[in-house]
């Protein structure tokens, strides 16, 4: 079996989650359950990072100790995920002792390669990014204060600090990109990250003084460990590294993807192989930067009041109406944006109109019309067969779409399917059939009640419940449910029995 390790960025825990996070981990848990329906042994990471100063800072302002802090909102990132049917093999906490460990250990190797060294740096930081930054980098707002390039307050640090020599890499990092242009995706992020590198790349301060809440440089416990160095080491501690023995790193590491938002590829794309190149370690295969949900075209900010909690639009509208909305309403990569009224749109639309209607019109017909069996196949016309092929002839170009990460491009392929489905049904009118050609009937039903296998086969990863479902209705036992089970061969039994069925998406009315 083919391993497959796909990690999201962990969360900050100086607040709850938002729809930011919600979309992130969703993704990858469709990316996750793909790959397991497509046969792969998948191990999914998610999880919190807890240590820095804007944690520290956050707990000092609410009088809590940061340890409260981060144990408080890592258990609301753990029940976001849970709720939303997220598959996580794994929860990582940067405040675990596996974790420090690790983080102890990559400082070391570093060290040991002659990577890092004492000096003294002055200039820039930002606590909300959690980033040094160069003047040149930073912009000035209305008061004519710098502020960092994702709007944030900078402060000016003087102060000793350990660096790290990323200077050292530029060339290894640049043939990497050379060598696996698709290292980093989408290819607009690549050419971002590529003229960055070849800029010329300096050191970069690795360790703050001062830091009460973070993991001890080792052998100086004045300095705390930068929080980034601190949280990308997750991808590794949380696979047992650096237990050599260990099954887990060796089966799983290089990751396949690390999945995270546009605005920390730098981070991952750049700093995070260097760390790796310097401890000799592999690299992961791919970092993919989405872009990010906007409420209305704008960022999502509390100062802007317009975070959406996704708790809250689970409650009003489903988990896998948000999963369906966030994964089809955006091309992956790209921005997207969240309102209440697209989203009601989009799930009445596809859901509730085109698959929803599908398969309640045609399993209530099996139901009444069929004694609750598989219709007989009887002998099909070409119209049939040309339905039944389509899926076939496309399925493999469909699968492919997801192995490239259009997530988007996958789910609509599959609505198209739906939609001819629809069609045939409209055309063939099994109901008319219903009482002059009973033969007739019962093979139109047939091919529809296939074709809802197979679309519900593939939907799984994006709407996991409602599919399963759909799958239990047409009695589909659970080790059948794989990819692999899309072809002919497996098509359902006439005369076996199906349940009844029941409404799986209805129509959400518009509240303003
Ligand atoms: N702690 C760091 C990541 C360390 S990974 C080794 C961090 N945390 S975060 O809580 O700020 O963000 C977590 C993830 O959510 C990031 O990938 C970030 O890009 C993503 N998002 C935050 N807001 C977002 C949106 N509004 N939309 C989509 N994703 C965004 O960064």
């Amino acid at each position: 079996m083919e391993n497959f390790y796909i990690s999201t960025a962990i969360s900050y825990t100086n607040g709850p989650p938002h729809m930011g996070h919600a979309y992130e981990v969703i993704a990858a848990d469709v990316i996750a359950r793909f790959n397991r329906l497509n046969g792969k042994r998948v191990f999914f990471l998610t999880g919190t990072d807890e240590h820095g100063l804007k944690v520290q800072q956050k707990a000092e302002a609410l009088k809590i100790k940061p340890e409260e802090l981060a144990y408080d909102m890592s258990q609301t990132f753990i029940k976001m995920s849970k709720e939303l049917n997220c598959s996580n093999d794994d929860f990582i906490r940067t405040s675990e002792e596996r974790h420090k460990k690790a983080v102890n250990d990559i400082w070391l190797k570093m060290e040991e390669n002659g990577d890092i060294y004492l000096g003294e740096y002055s200039g820039w930081y930002s606590v909300v990014d959690e980033a040094f930054y160069q003047e040149s980098e930073l912009k000035k707002n209305e008061k004519d204060e710098y502020i960092s390039p994702n709007n944030n307050n900078v402060e000016w640090v003087d102060e000793k600090s350990y660096f790290f020599k990323l200077s050292n890499y530029e060339d290894k990092l640049l043939d990497l990109y050379k060598k696996n242009e698709d290292f980093i995706q989408p290819r607009s992020r690549l050419n971002e990250i590529r003229n960055f590198v070849k800029n010329g790349l300096n050191d970069i301060s690795i360790s703050r003084k001062g830091l009460e809440w973070g993991i001890k440089v080792p052998n100086d416990s004045e300095h705390s460990i930068y929080v980034w160095v601190d949280a990308l080491t997750n991808y590794i501690s949380a696979l047992n590294w650096p237990d050599e023995k260990c099954d887990k790193f060796k089966s799983f590491w290089p990751a396949d993807i690390h999945l995270i938002g546009k605005d920390i590829t730098r981070f991952h794309a750049v700093y995070w192989p260097a760390f790796l190149f310097s401890a000799g370690i592999e690299i992961p295969k791919k970092v993919f930067a989405h872009g990010f949900i906007l409420n209305k075209g704008e960022k999502m900010s509390k100062s802007l009041g317009n975070i959406e909690d996704p708790m809250e639009l689970i409650n009003s509208f489903g988990v896998d109406q948000l999963r369906y909305f966030l994964m089809r309403e955006t091309i992956f990569g790209n921005d997207g944006n969240y309102s209440d009224e697209l989203l009601i749109n989009r799930v009445n639309s596809d859901l509730s109109n085109d698959l929803g209607n599908l398969s309640q019109r045609c399993l209530s017909m099996v139901n009444k019309h069929c004694n609750s069996k598989v219709p007989e196949k009887n002998s099909l016309k070409i119209v049939d067969q040309e339905l039944l092929d389509l899926l076939e002839i496309k399925v493999n170009d469909i699968l492919e779409m997801m192995d490239n990460y259009q997530i988007n491009s996958y789910i609509e392929e599959v609505f198209n399917i739906v939609s001819l489905t629809n069609k045939y049904f409209s055309d063939q009118k099994p109901w008319e059939l219903k009482n002059n050609d009973l033969m007739r009937m019962n093979s139109v039903l047939w091919v529809t009640v296939e074709m809802i296998r197979k679309i519900s086969i593939m939907l799984q990863p994006v709407m996991p419940e409602s599919c399963k479902r759909l799958l239990d209705i047409l009695c589909v036992k659970d080790d059948q449910r794989t990819f692999d089970f899309i072809e002919d061969k497996f098509s359902l039994i006439s005369g076996k029995s199906i349940k009844e069925p029941v409404i799986i998406f209805p129509k959400i009315k518009y509240k303003k």
